[in-house]
């Protein structure tokens, strides 16, 4: 199947309508420039998600482990892991161009990258819903797609207005959430201000529990009292590395919680809530609904 007909049955699928792109425009802008005239590598989920819905997936010649979605993205060669990245395995791929997110790293491999003479692009993270919109324009005049990006922040701003109606509507009392990121029992860390969790706890409708620090501590049981969440939000992914709920519920502490004792621990997939892609309205509405669901249930 055309790949532009693919994504966009398995957009309207999974995503709803509100992503796809007319094939009209794309098939314009296919005639300006072939997608195979570029070697994207993209490091970051949410970039790699918005190559692909401007129809670039076919440039994509690399992507890191946070690129999950959709699903055709794990076929690709992979450089690792955003954050600690190499430079072997991307200048391997011989990008035409390195699109990254401002967390990737080390720095060191972002000079090795650019000393070797590809151009890379870093984009800010700006973790707001205009910050998603700014990084589908940019990658859109990168990658030549100027007039899909344009199409496609018109229908995120569509659906921004559904998100801000259901926000309006479905307000919560008081919610504290903490949010707890581990990707290893040994590493379990709890998210404090200027974070994509932060963000997203407050564009749902709730408070961080937690407010003294920014970015990420290692969690204490001390801490976790001391904030005594109403709801404990995590990923998906950090469930499962914590050896699922049962494994959540022993960590220390954690029963001497409202959210524990309550057993109010939600999720949800880990970059589909803190990626700042192009999902993310739907995100803050799920997360709305589900602190709501949440918060009511005894
Ligand atoms: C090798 C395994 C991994 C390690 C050691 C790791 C480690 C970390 C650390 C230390 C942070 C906090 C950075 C900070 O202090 O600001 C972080 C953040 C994050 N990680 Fe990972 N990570 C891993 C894999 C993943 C994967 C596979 C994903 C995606 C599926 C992911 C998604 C994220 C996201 C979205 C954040 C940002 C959270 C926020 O800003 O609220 N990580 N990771």
């Amino acid at each position: 199947m055309n790949p532009i007909r693919r994504l966009l049955l398995m957009q309207s699928v999974s995503m709803g309508s509100f992503l796809m792109l007319s094939e009209k425009s794309l098939a314009q802008e296919k005639s300006s420039k072939s997608s195979e005239a570029f070697r994207l590598v993209s490091i970051g989920g949410a970039l790699t998600e918005m190559i692909y819905l401007l129809d670039s997936s076919k440039a994509l010649v690399g992507v890191d482990t946070t690129s999950q979605y959709p699903d055709a993205v794990k076929k690709l060669p992979n450089v690792g892991y955003a954050r600690s990245l190499s430079s072997e395995g991307i200048l391997a791929l011989k990008p035409t161009q390195v699109i990254a997110i401002e967390d990737a790293g080390p720095p060191v491999v972002l000079r090795q990258i650019a000393n070797a003479g590809i151009p890379l692009t870093v984009l800010q993270s700006n973790l707001r819903f205009d910050g998603v919109l700014d990084r589908i324009n940019k990658i859109g005049g990168l990658i030549d797609k100027a007039q899909g990006a344009k199409e496609l922040i018109q229908n995120l701003n569509l659906e921004w207005t559904k998100t801000q109606k259901q926000l309006a509507a479905i307000q919560l009392k008081k919610t504290d959430v903490l949010f707890i990121l581990s990707q290893n029992p040994t590493q379990v860390m709890v998210s404090g201000t200027k974070t994509s969790a932060d963000a997203m706890i407050s564009y749902a409708g709730a408070n961080n529990a937690i407010s003294g620090f920014s970015g990420y501590k290692p969690l204490t049981p001390e801490a976790m009292i001391a904030a005594n969440p109403d709801v404990i939000l995590m990923t998906d992914q950090g469930i499962e590395a914590l050896g699922g709920m049962d494994g959540v519920l022993r960590f220390p502490g954690i029963n001497k919680t409202t959210a524990g004792k309550q057993k109010k621990i939600i999720s949800l997939e880990a970059m589909y809530m803190l990626g700042f892609g192009p999902r993310m309205p739907l995100a803050v509405r799920e997360l709305n609904r589900l602190l709501a669901q949440t918060v009511s249930s005894s």
